[in-house]
């Protein structure tokens, strides 16, 4: 009896979860038997979501919070915003004067609480964003407070979670790492099959737009037979205009081909010639940078070599959104059907990958969410909740777009746990 006592006592650590979102770390470490005795986070819906879900109203905004008031802890979790050193963000960091510098106010609780374990999650761009000044600043930060420091990237899929998103883990101990060492990569790389299985009757289907210029990719594909790992432009199949030297004048642009093969040749303005462009080609008045002018040339050469098909199929293109008439495949080559695959209507184009694993769910849009090619449909909530590990969440936010986008934001709680699990002793 009272060794039962004591074990739970040891066990039991007190945590607060700043930043707290849909609370990935709050379920990773409430499932080793910690408590929240605090949490942070700006949202008001999500503040009240997570009383819901957990019973304790999480603090605002962590720049008013007096670190003297924040209650006693053993472990400092942090999501901190990945805006700013994300891909699609900015890249500013530290400089940056919003969600770039959260970071110290982290340190400052730090610096009054000394919790003995920090565990903090990012997205691995902030190992280089202002030219590495930020990660020095994290890992001197953490060193001058006394704490020694390591990191490591995950991505669910090393976990048997089939989701396609790397994050990097950073712990912290003020009593040294020499217990610590992190999970191993899992050699089962999960099913997707298995969480579609379960899924609900809340579906999403393709609008028939979508389908229409999905069917029509999939004709291509049948027809032109060969695969590359470079973006298809749709757009360049006709075009003539030189992408690689700028044209001086008007006169002579005006003796090309735009867009769809569409002639300049009424063209009277830069504007004129621009409206008929690939709009990948008009920033530049045809010129473009290194990646594109390869995928230029790789699908004017696809053209050339497949005119009779490609003149006709090209044909009820034209009119439709850039994104939808350039096309990645990085599917199976020996399955090459779409409706086979998971599809992404991305801003940079259509993306067909390989059925197993889902891309990274994002927070910011729900128009590229992944399409379950078998059945037509998005992912649903629910299924995006299971691939972070937060299906048990009793409590969602309430629209769609704020689920996913809450989903997008989180860490993935099975991650969490597992490192967790030999961090916290
Ligand atoms: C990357 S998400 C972290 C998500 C969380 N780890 C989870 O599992 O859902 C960052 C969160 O920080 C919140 N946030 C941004 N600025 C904040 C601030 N100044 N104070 C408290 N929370 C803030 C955002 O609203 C967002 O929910």
């Amino acid at each position: 009896m009272e060794n039962t006592k004591l074990e739970r006592k040891i066990k039991n650590k007190r945590f607060v979860d700043l930043f707290a979102g849909l609370g990935g770390f709050h379920v990773g470490l409430s499932r080793l038997g910690h408590e929240c005795v605090m949490a942070s986070e700006l949202d008001v819906d999500l503040r009240e979501l997570y009383k819901k879900n957990f019973d304790l109203l999480p603090e605002g905004d962590i720049r008013l919070i007096d670190e003297k008031k924040v209650p006693n802890h053993d472990v400092l979790c942090a999501g901190f915003p990945c805006q700013p050193f994300s891909r699609a963000g900015k890249k500013k960091g530290a400089e940056c004067p919003e969600s770039g510098k959260l970071i110290d106010d982290i340190f400052r609780i730090v610096n009054e609480k000394s919790p003995n374990y920090i565990l903090l999650e990012n997205v691995p761009d902030i190992l280089t964003i202002a030219d590495g000044n930020f990660w020095g600043h994290v890992s001197q930060g953490l060193a001058s407070l006394g704490y020694e420091m390591d990191y490591k990237i995950y991505t669910p899929q090393d976990f048997g979670i089939p989701q396609k998103r790397r994050r990097i883990f950073i712990v912290a101990s003020r009593t040294g790492l020499d217990h610590f060492d992190w999970p191993k990569p899992s050699k089962t790389k999960g099913s997707l099959k298995a969480i579609f299985n379960k899924s609900s009757k809340y579906k999403k289907f393709l609008t028939s737009e979508k389908e229409v210029v999905l069917n029509k990719w999939q004709k291509f594909i049948e027809n032109i037979n060969e695969f590359s790992s470079l973006p298809i432009l749709a757009s360049e199949f006709g075009a003539t205009y030189p992408f690689q030297k700028s044209v001086k004048t008007v006169k002579e642009m005006a003796t090309y081909k735009g867009a769809f093969g569409q002639p300049l040749r009424n063209s009277k303005s830069w504007d004129d010639i621009c409206d008929l462009l690939p709009k990948h080609a008009r920033d530049g008045n045809g010129v473009v940078g290194h990646r594109v002018a390869e995928a230029i040339e790789y699908s004017r050469d696809l053209y050339n070599r497949h005119k009779k098909f490609l003149d006709q199929w090209k044909l009820d293109l034209i009119d439709l959104p850039a994104s939808w008439v350039k096309f990645e495949w990085q599917g199976n080559r020996n399955n090459p059907d779409i409706w086979q695959h998971i599809i992404q209507f991305r801003a940079s184009g259509i993306r067909v990958i390989k059925p197993d694993c889902a891309p990274s769910l994002i927070a910011m849009s729900t128009t590229q969410l992944p399409i379950y090619g078998p059945e037509r449909r998005y992912i649903t909530t629910r299924e995006a909740a299971a691939l972070q590990s937060l299906d048990e969440l009793k409590n969602f936010p309430k629209s769609d777009s704020a689920i996913y986008k809450a989903l997008g934001n989180a860490v993935n709680a099975h991650i969490v746990n597992k490192i967790a699990e030999r961090l916290i002793i």
